[in-house]
């Protein structure tokens, strides 16, 4: 049975599409991307690269998950943030579960920065979660309640570096 749900071709397909939006949405905007540690990585390297207006980029280590549960709290692993003056923050994550965490970073953000906006662009969402906390302006993949890893999403820090999304079993 094949427990692929996305295809590295697939993802980079809807990726540009994503990019093509950031261009035009941030075009004359100061811009910085936010990779949110660890799970935006590999989705953050390809997004960027296809990003042509001028931007700049930051990362921000946050956790709140334990094996395929939401711990309910969320840490961030830095405390200090730059002002990010005149600057427009876009948050990039790998998942959108409970929103969360995504919550809790723009609240980060908007509190502790002179930033002008905060946005956020995740990889995947899960679709059946009707109590979001938070919508995100760029979603590439709307998902259902299967746990998947891969593409810089992990159970327990693996499966990171699998070049596609899979259902973990
Ligand atoms: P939220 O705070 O409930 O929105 O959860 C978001 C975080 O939970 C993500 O950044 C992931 O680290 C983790 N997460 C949620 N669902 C999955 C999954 O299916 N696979 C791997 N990580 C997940
Ligand atoms: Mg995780």
């Amino acid at each position: 049975m094949d427990k692929i749900l996305f295809s590295e071709q697939q993802i980079l397909d809807r990726t540009q599409l994503i990019a093509n939006q950031i261009n035009q949405d941030y075009k004359d905007k100061q811009l910085t991307l936010i990779a949110i540690l660890n799970g935006s990585v590999v989705f953050f390297a390809d997004l960027i690269k296809k990003i042509t207006i001028p931007m700049q980029i930051d990362c921000l280590g946050v956790s709140s998950y334990e094996g395929t549960k939401s711990t309910g709290n969320v840490v961030f692993r830095q405390n200090k943030l730059q002002d990010f003056t005149d600057r427009h923050i876009l948050l990039v994550d790998d998942i959108l579960d409970t929103g969360l965490t995504l919550k809790a970073t723009t609240e980060k953000f908007l509190n502790e920065t002179n930033a002008l906006s905060v946005n956020s662009c995740v990889l995947l969402s899960r679709k059946n979660n009707k109590h979001k906390l938070l919508i995100p302006r760029y979603t590439a993949f709307e998902i259902s309640n299967e746990f998947v890893v891969g593409y810089g999403l992990d159970y327990n820090e693996e499966f990171r570096n699998l070049p596609h999304i899979e259902i973990f079993r």
